[in-house]
């Protein structure tokens, strides 16, 4: 790394830091997470064991299930593959670890980017080979959140299998999410009580130990923080020790050489989402989002996406922390979500803003729906259990 390059990366590290806590696919904006009015004070009942049936309406169900983003990842896909990084980052440089590309002076030619060291050209070979078998996996499948019990066999580590519930699932999982209601919410005591629990973001705990808990067995993130934490010594990214393992989703498929680069000097797991359960939350999430819009505005269908940032509207990453924990625990409690008046936006930043590329709103609503009517929840396979949900305020 070259001395007068610092200044500018310290900038845009300062930027990105910002917006890190939200999956942006095509800019960097500032923004926040986290918010509603709606409160939740839900008994803990489990559900009938008698299977329920909903009747969904095929219209919206089909216009759930396309994603307007299809075509721009596509072709992202494909020029990654083909190695030509031109128009694929609004930065004018990216790099992984130590491992610099000057995009700028490249790709204005359009020629594939300078692959300056061996050691480098592994990483680019290893990246390609992730990118397309993520790629040829990203597809929907209804029954993919039965194999979300597969996926527990990452996390094991320190646990005694006998401890462990119904195929291997664990018993009770605490999901938290950011939300400033946390403070003065006394909750730490519970959440540390369950046997998994999931963080999001990098939120940190430290000073906060009370409210929201000390305890962490996954930290659930987006690829843009394991972005900033690539240029870091030793892609550091452990706000909760180094032994705690990684899930991300991917948000920009250049960050699969930030993965390349960092799965091997982390300790502990670190795991992408399996593409196919993106798919599912995507749907999911469009689907909750469009019955809210056609409710609350009584406009048609096709003028969703205006009102929704089309093809950057994208799940948050408690959402599909939520999903995960459904699929890998026999109860989930769900801490610090959701919005109060005079509440903080996040427990652990000054954070105000919210942007639009998540509807908050929608996913409280399946949230809710966990909790009372999981039958009404679309796209998952009639194969598929639902746990018990509690969500607390
Ligand atoms: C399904 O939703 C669409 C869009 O709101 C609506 O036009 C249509 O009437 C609905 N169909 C049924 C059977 O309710
Ligand atoms: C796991 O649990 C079983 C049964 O409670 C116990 O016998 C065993 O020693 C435990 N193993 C470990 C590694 O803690
Ligand atoms: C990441 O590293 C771990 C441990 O070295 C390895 O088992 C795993 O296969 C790597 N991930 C991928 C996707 O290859």
């Amino acid at each position: 790394m070259k001395r007068y390059f610092l200044p500018m990366y310290s900038i845009v590290f300062l930027l990105a830091a910002a917006a890190a806590t939200l999956c942006i696919k095509t800019i960097l904006t500032a923004g926040g997470g986290g918010g509603a009015d709606t409160i939740f004070l839900y008994p803990n009942t489990p559900h009938e064991e008698t299977k329920k049936t909903h009747v969904f309406n095929s219209t919206v169900l089909q216009f759930s299930a396309v994603d307007l983003a299809e075509n721009s990842l596509r072709q992202n896909v494909e020029q990654l593959v083909g190695g030509n990084m031109q128009g694929l980052d609004k930065r004018s440089f990216l790099y992984a670890g130590k491992h610099r590309i000057d995009i700028r002076a490249r790709s204005a030619r359009g020629v594939p980017v300078n692959l300056r060291s061996p050691e480098f050209y592994r990483l680019w070979l290893e990246f390609r080979r992730y990118l397309q078998t993520w790629w040829r996996n990203h597809k929907f499948q209804d029954d993919v959140m039965s194999e979300m019990a597969n996926v527990v066999r990452n996390f094991k580590r320190g646990f005694n299998e006998s401890d462990l519930g119904g195929n291997g699932k664990f018993r009770t999982c605490a999901v938290v999410g950011n939300s400033g209601i946390l403070l003065k919410s006394d909750l730490g005591g519970e959440i540390d009580g369950n046997e998994f629990v999931i963080r999001l973001n990098n939120a940190r705990t430290s000073g906060f130990e009370r409210n929201v808990g000390s305890k962490t067995s996954l930290s659930f993130v987006n690829s843009n923080i394991l972005h900033l934490c690539a240029r870091r010594e030793n892609c550091f990214c452990h706000p909760y020790g180094e032994n705690v393992p990684i899930m991300m989703y991917m948000c920009q498929m250049i960050h699969f050489l930030d993965y390349v680069v960092c799965n091997t000097s982390h300790k502990a797991p670190l795991v992408i989402t399996d593409p196919r359960f993106d798919v599912l939350c995507a749907r999911i999430v469009k689907y909750y989002s469009v019955l809210r819009f056609l409710r609350e505005t009584g406009k048609p269908l096709e003028l969703w996406a205006d009102s929704h940032d089309g093809s950057n509207f994208h799940y948050s990453s408690g959402m599909q922390a939520v999903m995960l924990a459904i699929g890998m625990c026999e109860k989930v409690s769900i801490f610090g979500f959701g919005k109060l008046d005079g509440a903080k936006h996040h427990y652990h930043t000054n954070q105000k803003g919210e942007l639009h590329l998540h509807d908050y709103l929608a996913e409280y609503d399946l949230y809710q729906d966990l909790v009372e009517r999981p039958e009404a929840i679309p796209f998952v396979s009639d194969k598929f259990k639902f746990p018990t949900v509690v969500i607390h305020r």
